[in-house]
């Protein structure tokens, strides 16, 4: 028996580059790719630029993936031995290896929210007297958004400034983990500098739901940029000719990327109402962006369930009793019709 084609919804990290993409990638002609490490790339050069005035900053800079771009924003803005405050869930606290430590020499301190964003007073009370001769200094606050392990919840840009203020306050750097900042400025339907303007770096991804293979950015001041740039050369990550990564970039950001996030959040919802309206047993998180977020009883056969589902040609991320789905641009409006369908006879048969 012959399997259905794939309807992945564990990530929106699973797409393949858009037809635009290929075209662009197909008419690159010798005379735009040169050395980037020696900043010779005239597209990675574009593609720099062209972010950088879109993030309202005064430079960016190319890197391989969203964990090395949160790695050199941390490294270029602190010393070893000092403390960083992130949020317990935050990717860098939990799927970044610990590099902060292993790499940077960084103690991490932590709290916990529902929706990414801590009070003013519990950072105060978190931070170290900076004259104690015990204490490391703390330098550096962290936050995500959209907040993935939260369900793709957006950080709103009053909240920003808030933190910002505080973070000026206390001679801090403020670091924005912006992986999916794009789809947090579709959400609240609002220009990209609202939440760029109040941090000191952000970093953000060209691989996730704008469709290119490969890449992410950071943008901060020249200054930041020029010693993050080292870093990324330590790391192993100064790339030759990646005008043909950068080629696609440029397309995912000049390409109406407004038009096909609003789309991937609309399929979120209909995805996200249709389990909660079709399946009691299960508590599913309305999701503001492109991020489904649900769980399953305690007793109930998740491995069987998951399993079921990839022989019918639906994939989600299998956590145990919490599962995310995740939609994006490679997915038709046919493609999550067939998906609820699938998964509300499944939930049906195993959890009755
Ligand atoms: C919020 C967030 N930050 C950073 C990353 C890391 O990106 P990469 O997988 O490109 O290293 C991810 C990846 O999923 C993410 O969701």
């Amino acid at each position: 028996m012959s399997q259905p084609p794939l309807i992945d919804l564990r990530s929106d990290t699973v797409t393949k580059p858009t037809p635009d993409m290929w075209d662009a990638l197909k008419n690159l002609e010798d005379s735009h790719l040169g050395d980037d490490v020696y900043g010779e790339d005239p597209t990675v050069n574009e593609l720099e630029a062209k972010a950088a005035k879109l993030m309202n900053k005064e430079a960016t800079l190319l890197v391989t993936s969203g964990s090395q771009g949160n790695l050199v924003s941390l490294l270029s803005q602190t010393q070893p031995g000092e403390e960083i405050l992130i949020e317990a869930k935050s990717h860098i606290c939990l799927y970044e290896v610990g590099s902060a430590a292993r790499i940077g020499g960084l103690t991490t301190k932590t709290f916990k929210s529902s929706r990414g964003v801590p009070s003013i007073q519990e950072l105060e009370m978190m931070i170290r007297p900076r004259d104690d001769l015990h204490q490391p200094w703390t330098t550096l606050l962290a936050v995500e958004n959209t907040h993935n392990t939260h369900g793709g919840i957006v950080i709103r840009p009053q909240d920003l400034e808030k933190l910002s203020k505080f973070t000026q306050d206390h001679n801090m750097k403020f670091h924005l983990d912006g992986a999916r900042i794009f789809n947090a400025a579709v959400a609240l339907d609002s220009p990209l500098h609202k939440f760029t303007d109040h941090v000191d770096t952000v970093m953000f991804c060209l691989s996730k739901g704008m469709a290119c293979p490969v890449g992410s950015m950071i943008a901060g001041s020249q200054e930041v940029i020029d010693r993050a740039r080292k870093f990324r050369k330590m790391l192993g990550g100064g790339m030759r000719q990646a005008g043909v990564l950068a080629i696609m970039g440029l397309i995912a950001l000049e390409h109406n990327w407004r038009k096909q996030l609003k789309q991937d959040h609309v399929h979120a919802k209909m995805l996200a109402k249709a389990l909660q309206a079709e399946n009691e047993l299960i508590s599913v998180t309305m999701p503001e962006t492109n991020i489904i977020n649900f769980s399953f009883p305690e007793a109930a056969p998740t491995l069987e369930i998951h399993n079921s589902l990839i022989k019918q040609g639906v994939l989600g991320l299998h956590k145990g009793y919490y599962q995310r789905l995740v939609t994006h641009v490679g997915l038709s409006r046919q493609d999550i019709e067939q998906a609820i369908t699938v998964l509300n006879t499944t939930f049906k048969k195993f959890l009755t």
